[in-house]
């Protein structure tokens, strides 16, 4: 065979191409002999192909043929003919026709692999991860990373046309506090001297604005020295948005117009034109949690005004104390097992509650039972209860008593857990809820002292600007978090572009005028130059395609991503260096105690 450089690919032969003579390029997918015939499915980027070499193929051939293995790859000169009609397979796209090969060559050979080029591998994520390029080769990993090239390109094609301008920030920055830790990089050329990686591009995009640009977007990298998790990575990657001369609504307008174009382009979803929007206070009341799946109901309902009537004195008492009684109806649940409700328990002790108690509603729509539990102290009125609560006979009904905070996140808890359990999480249902009005500090109880929420960027609504500094807890900001199917998927803010209100937001969130100036002068000194007002947002590339995917890690939607521990077991990084590369970064390892 002088020339195998592929002229067809292996998904593109139809019943038409028969009578065609072509060379196909690809791997060995799976092989069958059958006395005499070998049946090869060769694959590559596009589809699959059946090679047949059948009983007239010369010696050289069969001996190329017999020495095949899977994932070898291989170049196949033959003649398409089509199948018999019972041979034809409608599962595959090609499942029409075959190659009758007349010749072949190896391009390069492949040993046992370490698993099989499967979608459903098997294989541990340790060792995906190893031979991350033999992962990458299945079909299900194909179309994801496929998927997320196409969502990339949605985004630049959309915020083109809507005038935002595409530019690049740098990668080696100044550290500054941006609520992570910081990846360090050593300077060669100053010794002592390191330049960190931005955890977002935040202050360059604000500079941008200063600078007149107007609307800035990037699909930047980012990086954060924090633990891992599902939707977490050290590396990652942020649609970087940035707006001048705008308000919150119309952050929120341009990202629902982004979503509903990639939904559209990418998945044929039609989003609804504008997204439910909930303050950070009705999210925590209504769902125990800034990020409520909406895809299911079972909202926390306030249980405390059948309290006083009732003869159930640790209600009385946390009422008395300040705190809330919050229920949860779970539709049609009331045959749920007391070891599941002690597991429901137990889930909700994690996150701080004493305890679940429950009854079940029996009984008919119009003389409905409660029975159960602590249902002995609420019979009174027990029509009036389950008409309040919109319990119907079937259902179960779970409350806690604690703290406000306590009781709302316990209880949001357990609704999230029961509706996996349950599975009431179809991933192909998109349920987007923006989240506004977060307040802007937090109390850091370790450190005895505020800090911001989000960032220290974000603007302190109007009609707190004359409290702030007496009351910091009380200060809502212009802030808001988009939330997709219980996942926080972008967070973004109105900012601050007066440098005085900065410096007093600086000096709540603990940062006295000379570190101020140290870490974030340039920015204050920028906006001394008529900064103009502006605001963005930063939707996270890979939690957004792994919900498009439905799939539960970002890991899965990321080319080479790192494994649990900050580490990749392919190319052993983070990896030890030469002490001469060590002395040139005027750097030396203390041994470790
Ligand atoms: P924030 O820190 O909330 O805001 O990040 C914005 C979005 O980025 C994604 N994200 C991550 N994705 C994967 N791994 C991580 N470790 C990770 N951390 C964050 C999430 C998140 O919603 N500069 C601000 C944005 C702004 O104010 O405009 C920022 O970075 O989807």
């Amino acid at each position: 065979m002088e020339n195998y450089k592929r002229d067809r690919t292996c998904g593109e032969l139809r019943a038409g191409d028969a009578g065609t003579v072509c060379t196909l390029n690809g791997w060995v997918h799976r092989k069958r002999d059958h006395g005499g015939i070998s049946f090869i499915n060769l694959r590559d980027a596009y589809g699959v192909t059946q090679v047949v070499v059948d009983e007239n193929a010369g010696a050289e051939l069969a001996a190329t043929a017999a020495e095949l293995h899977n994932e070898y790859c291989v170049a196949i000169r033959g003649t398409v003919r089509l199948r018999p009609d019972s041979m034809k397979n409608p599962e595959m796209p090609t499942g029409d026709v075959e190659l009758l090969a007349d010749s072949m060559v190896i391009l390069n050979r492949c040993p046992v692999l370490p698993f099989q080029i499967e979608d459903e591998t098997g294989a541990k994520d340790e060792l995906r991860l190893k031979y991350r390029y033999l992962d990458l080769r299945t079909a299900t990993m194909q179309k994801r990373l496929r998927l997320r090239g196409e969502v990339t390109f949605a985004v630049r094609e959309w915020m083109r046309e809507q005038g935002f301008c595409e530019i690049e920030t740098p990668t080696f920055i100044r550290s500054t506090p941006e609520g992570a830790r910081d990846y360090l990089v050593p300077s060669r050329l100053y010794a002592g001297k390191f330049y960190a990686l931005p955890q977002s591009p935040q202050l360059y995009k604000q500079l941008l604005m200063v600078a007149g640009f107007d609307k800035y977007f990037q699909i930047a990298r980012c990086y954060r020295d924090e633990d891992s998790r599902g939707d977490r990575q050290p590396e990652f990657t942020q649609i970087d948005i940035e707006m001048s001369f705008v308000s919150r609504d119309d952050v929120l307008k341009m990202t629902e117009g982004l979503f509903a174009h990639v939904f559209k382009k990418c998945l044929e979803v039609n989003l609804p034109a504008e997204f439910p929007r909930l303050s950070h206070d009705e999210a925590m009341e209504t769902y125990g949690t800034d990020k409520p799946d909406l895809r299911f109901g079972m909202k926390l309902q306030d249980f405390s005004r059948f309290t006083a009537e009732s003869g159930f004195e640790a209600f009385k008492q946390t009422l008395a104390a300040g705190g809330a009684v919050k229920a949860i109806v779970v539709s049609k649940q009331a045959s749920l097992s007391r070891k599941r409700i002690e597991e429901l328990e137990a889930h909700a002790k994690i996150y701080g509650a004493k305890g679940l108690a429950w009854m079940k509603v029996a009984g008919t729509e119009t003389a409905p039972v409660l029975e159960g539990g602590i249902a002995k102290f609420f019979t009174a009125r027990t029509a009036e209860l389950t008409g309040i609560l919109g319990a119907a006979p079937g259902d179960l009904i779970l409350i806690v008593a604690d703290k406000r905070r306590t009781a709302n996140v316990s209880l949001g808890a357990v609704r999230s857990k029961l509706a996996a359990d349950l599975g009431l999480c179809a991933p192909d249902d998109f349920q987007f809820v923006w989240i506004v009005d977060f307040p802007l500090f937090e109390f850091n109880d370790e450190e005895g002292h505020w800090e911001a929420a989000h960032h220290l960027f974000s603007y302190p609504q109007e009609q707190y600007h004359q409290s702030m500094e007496a009351d910091p807890g009380s200060v809502k900001g212009d802030l808001y978090d988009l939330v997709l199917n219980g996942c926080e998927l972008a967070s973004g803010s109105i900012r601050i572009h007066d440098p005085e209100l900065q410096k007093r937001v600086f000096r709540i969130a603990g940062l006295d005028e000379a570190e101020a100036v140290k870490k974030f002068g340039f920015l204050t000194e920028a906006f001394g130059y008529g900064a103009p007002p502006h605001g963005g947002i930063a939707p996270g590339l890979d939690r957004l395609v792994m919900l498009m995917t439905g799939v539960s890690s970002i890991k899965e939607v990321i080319a080479f991503p790192k494994n649990s521990f900050a580490q990749s077991p392919m190319d052993g990084s983070p990896g030890e260096v030469d002490d001469s590369q060590l002395a040139e970064l005027h750097l030396t390892l203390r041994a470790e105690p």
